[in-house]
């Protein structure tokens, strides 16, 4: 057994791993611990107190995907219910689609049970009032609101979360959760790499499975999440495959600042890792005989030049 995560999903190891612990499956695990991240109102990356889009509205991503099956489920700018995870749950095991965003997604969730609650914390909103310079949206406003918006690109506080879990159970199987409330200010409408299978999630039994934080459009450009499954898949250890991932990504040009990626990922040999494009970042790991996570450097990778 095995769970990994991005740093901020420490709130969640516990609940993940009593999971795995009881016999419970992968993608039980990496759903209950995504919910404990996506509650934590400290966390402005993901769930509720997530950073709001350019017009004050807390726009949520989400994806989960079975290793056994490859069924994955995915919303995208979900407003008003605090677990993304869920509702992409049951667009996986409810629906015949994988991806589901908006409306749809909000009417999912209420079918479902989910309660519709306001997502914007004070201090969640108070940053993203700072970031507006009190502007309001008139269409004068907006063109410099979006110029500063810009100008923020290079603050990795606003523009680098969201929350990976990874899992392998008992029996053996994977899962993969993503999570996140993407970009402060970002576009209303914009879906990142987290609800892209492929970009921020991949998972599969066979191989290995992967996930991303840091700039979503650099990880659908790359395809990272299934470049590295790729990569095991062809033959190569984890290390490489991961690896070559990042490598794939230099040289993309981007609106400005330094382009931020970071990916965490396990084989089904239960071998993991971290990889960032900044150095002195972290990962977290609950292995077989430990009685609580550790955490883990993640090995720096840039991704800036050729
Ligand atoms: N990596 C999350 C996002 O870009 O939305």
């Amino acid at each position: 057994m095995l769970l990994i995560a991005s740093a901020n999903g420490s709130v969640g190891m516990a609940a993940g791993w009593t999971i795995l612990r009881a016999g419970g499956s992968a993608l039980d695990a990496v759903e209950a611990a995504a919910r404990m991240v996506e509650a934590n109102p400290d966390d402005h990356s993901v769930g509720f107190g997530g950073y709001p889009n350019l017009e004050g509205e807390v726009e949520l991503d989400a994806s989960i995907m079975d290793g056994a099956t490859r069924r994955a489920g995915a919303v995208g700018a979900v407003c008003g219910y605090r677990h993304p995870i869920t509702i992409a749950r049951g667009v996986m095991e409810r629906l015949p689609h994988v991806m589901v965003v908006g409306r749809g997604a909000e009417r999912l969730a209420s079918e479902l049970g989910m309660e519709r609650e306001n997502l914007l914390t004070p201090e969640s909103e108070a940053s993203w009032r700072e970031g507006r310079d009190g502007e309001l949206p008139s269409s004068d406003s907006r063109r410099r609101l979006l110029d500063r918006v810009s100008s923020l690109f290079t603050d990795p506080e606003h523009v680098a979360g969201t929350v990976n879990f990874l899992a392998i159970d008992g029996a053996g199987h994977l899962a993969s959760a993503v999570s996140t409330s993407g970009w402060a200010w970002k576009y209303p409408g914009r879906l990142g790499d987290s609800p892209v299978i492929g970009a921020g999630n991949y998972c599969d039994d066979r191989y290995g499975a992967a996930a991303c934080t840091g700039w979503g459009e650099l990880a659908i450009r790359g395809a990272t999440a299934h470049t590295v499954v790729g990569g095991l898949a062809a033959g190569l250890p984890l290390e490489l495959a991961a690896e070559r991932a990042m490598n794939e990504l230099r040289g993309l040009d981007v609106p400005g600042g330094e382009p931020i990626m970071q990916l965490v990922a396990l084989d089904s040999a239960g071998h993991h890792l971290g990889l960032s494009s900044q150095p002195g970042n972290s990962y977290v790991a609950w292995e077989e005989g430990q009685d609580n996570y550790a955490t883990l450097p993640r090995r720096l990778v840039p991704i800036t030049g050729q």
